[in-house]
C-alpha cells in the first residue's frame, strides 16, 4: 500500500474518500492538468502521471493529489505506476498529442510511430492495466480524450488522424465489450485547445504554435476539464459515450472562422 501521506500534511488513503482516486495521465500540462484540479476539486484523489516529474510533481502539490512518474509508452513504466494504485474508480486517458504536419507522400515514420505508441498502444496499455481495480470498485469509468481528428481527417494531419480514429475503435470496441459490467467508457473530442500542444506538434516553434490559435478564441484546457469532470459525475446508470466540444470559431476540422487582423 502506499503513502499517500503529503508534505503539506494533507494525506490521502485509501478509505473511498469523496468520490474515491481518479487517476488522470498527461497530468503534466494542458488539459490533464486541468482536469486533475477540476477532478480535485470535485472530491476525488486525483492522482496524476506523465514523464516530467517536476511538472506533475507540483500540479499534484496544488491539488493535494499524487504524482509518478509514467510514460505509456513504456510497459515497465505503465507497470510500475499502476502497481501504485490499489484502488480506483475513474481512468482518464488523456496524454497524448501529435508530431508533425506532413503530407503521406512525406511521413516522418519515426513521428508516426511514437503518435501510434502514445495515444493508442498508452490508451490500450493503462486501461488494460487498470480494468481489474476499475470493476473491483462497482462502478468504474474510464475517460478517453480523442479529439475531432479522430473523426475529420484533414491534409498534413494523417499520422494523427489515424493515432485518434485508431483510439476511438478501441473505445467503442472495448464499449461492447464491457457491457453488462460495471464499467463506463467515454470519449471526449474536442476541437482546438490552447495547450502546449501545437509547441509540441511543431518541435517546439512557438511563433508556429500561437499561428494556430491567431484570430479566433480557442478552448482552453479548463473548458475540457470541464467536460471531463461532469461526465464522470454522471449517475453510475448514465454513460456518456462521446462528447465533441468546439470553439464557437471552429465547425469543423478544416473549419475555422479568424478574425480579420
Ligand atoms: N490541444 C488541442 O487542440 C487538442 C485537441 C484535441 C485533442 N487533444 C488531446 O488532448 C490530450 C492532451 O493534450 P493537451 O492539449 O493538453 O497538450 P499538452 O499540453 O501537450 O499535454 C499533453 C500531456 O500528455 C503527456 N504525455 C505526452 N506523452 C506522454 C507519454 N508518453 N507518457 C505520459 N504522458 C505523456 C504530457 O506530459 P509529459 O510530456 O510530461 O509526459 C502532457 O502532460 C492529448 O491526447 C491530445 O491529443 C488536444
Amino acid at each position: 500500500m502506499p503513502d499517500w501521506s503529503r508534505g503539506d500534511g494533507s494525506c490521502l488513503n485509501f478509505r473511498m474518500e469523496g468520490r474515491g482516486v481518479a487517476v488522470v495521465t498527461g497530468a503534466s500540462s494542458g488539459i490533464g492538468a486541468a482536469t486533475a484540479r477540476a477532478l480535485a476539486a470535485d472530491g476525488w484523489q486525483v492522482m496524476l502521471g506523465a514523464r516530467r516529474r517536476d511538472r506533475v510533481a507540483a500540479v499534484a502539490a496544488e491539488v493535494g493529489g499524487r504524482a509518478e512518474p509514467l510514460d505509456v509508452t513504456d510497459p515497465a513504466s505503465v507497470e510500475a505506476f499502476v502497481a501504485t494504485v490499489p484502488a480506483c474508480r475513474l481512468l482518464v486517458n488523456n496524454a497524448g498529442g501529435a508530431l508533425g504536419w506532413a503530407p503521406v507522400a512525406e511521413a516522418d515514420e519515426e513521428q508516426w510511430r511514437v503518435m501510434y505508441e502514445t495515444n493508442v498502444l498508452g490508451v490500450v496499455r493503462m486501461t488494460k492495466a487498470l480494468l481489474p481495480v476499475l470493476e473491483a470498485s462497482g462502478d468504474g469509468q474510464v475517460i478517453t480524450v480523442g479529439s475531432i481528428a479522430g473523426t475529420e481527417p484533414y491534409p498534413n494531419g494523417a499520422g494523427y488522424n489515424a493515432a485518434k480514429f485508431a483510439v476511438r475503435a478501441v473505445m467503442a470496441v472495448l464499449r461492447q465489450e464491457l457491457l453488462g459490467r460495471p464499467i463506463r467508457l467515454s470519449e471526449v473530442d474536442p476541437g482546438l485547445v490552447e495547450t502546449e500542444f501545437s509547441l509540441v506538434r511543431f518541435g517546439g516553434d512557438a511563433a508556429r504554435a500561437a499561428a494556430v490559435y491567431e484570430g479566433l478564441t480557442p478552448l482552453t484546457a479548463q473548458d475540457v476539464a470541464e467536460c471531463i469532470r461532469w461526465i464522470a459525475s454522471r449517475p453510475a446508470h448514465v454513460n456518456i459515450d462521446q462528447l465533441v466540444v468546439l470553439a464557437r470559431d471552429q465547425a469543423g476540422a478544416r473549419q475555422v472562422h479568424r478574425r480579420p487582423s
